[in-house]
């Protein structure tokens, strides 16, 4: 199993689901893990619990962003993994193509492709100072497979997509290794799909017809864990991947097969 000792690993989106199953096996195999999260009162507690240690950061913000990289640099003096885990999904059963208002519609791709452009432009200055990395997008596999009822999330996630393999060619210039690759989780058991089930329910309630997308059986069970979605970014993170980048790799349970 890779390990990261010595290297240091900023994961936005931190303190929760993917993010935070991210940390706690980064921490595991001996990164030095920051976890960058919303300014939430327990964001120390829980880093503390996972190893590693809290950063506010709202990935939307430039001058955050900016911050939060030269500290890492001050206080670490290197940076060597990002993984851009923050993400909202938005609304579920209203985010239709004729409900979306420009609001909601910037909400989410301020989020999940700013925050995910800003942290690629950040991460890849810090990184010129080895020459080396790992960037690792969460793009969904939403990027592939539109659905009506959620428009601005998988147009963000199909940006992310694309964006990845800008920032995959960037790093490989001038003999650097900076490498940026895109994970696309299907349904992955945390906080968001409830807070996506949450939203499907309350429709339900309202008197609404069954709100959720009809699909069919996932060959390997219905959700993932989000430490299936760990590891794989845990090994594209690693050396071990050293020569892969500008990939899209899917952790779905064979969800795509049956599209
Ligand atoms: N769970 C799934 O089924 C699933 C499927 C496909 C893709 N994804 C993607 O995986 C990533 C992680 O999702 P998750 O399921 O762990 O979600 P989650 O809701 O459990 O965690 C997301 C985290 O992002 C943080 N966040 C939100 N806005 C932020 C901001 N402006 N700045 C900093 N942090 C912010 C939240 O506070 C939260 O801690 C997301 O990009 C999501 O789109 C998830």
């Amino acid at each position: 199993m890779a390990q990261f000792t010595e290297r240091v690993a900023l994961i936005t989106g931190g303190a929760s689901g993917i993010g935070a199953a991210t940390a706690r096996l980064l921490t595991q195999r001996a990164a030095t893990v920051v976890i960058a999260d919303l300014p939430i009162s327990n964001g120390a507690k829980i880093a503390q619990k996972i190893g590693g240690e809290f950063m506010p950061l709202d990935v939307t913000s430039e001058s955050n962003w900016a911050e939060t990289v030269q500290s890492i640099l001050h206080r670490h003096g290197r940076l060597d993994v990002l993984v851009n885990a923050a993400g909202i999904v938005g609304d579920v059963v209203n985010g239709t193509l004729a409900k979306t208002t420009l609001d909601d519609w910037h909400r989410v791709l301020s989020v999940n492709l700013d925050g995910t452009f800003l942290g690629c432009r950040e991460a890849m200055a810090a990184m010129q100072k080895t020459g080396a990395g790992s960037i690792i997008n969460l793009a969904s596999v939403g990027a592939y497979y539109p659905t009506t009822q959620s428009v601005a999330y998988g147009a963000s996630k199909g940006a992310v997509t694309q964006l990845t393999k800008t920032v995959a060619l960037t790093g490989a210039e001038n003999g650097n290794r900076i490498r940026c690759n895109s994970v696309h989780p299907g349904k992955t058991s945390t906080p968001m799909l409830e807070s996506i089930f949450t939203q499907y329910q309350q429709r339900q309630a309202a008197g609404d017809a069954d709100p959720r997308p009809k699909g069919r059986h996932i060959p390997l069970g219905d959700e993932g864990r989000a430490e299936d979605v760990a590891n794989l970014i845990a090994f594209l993170a690693s050396d071990e991947a050293g020569y892969i980048t500008g990939g899209e790799f899917t952790v779905d349970g064979g969800w795509r097969l049956l599209r």
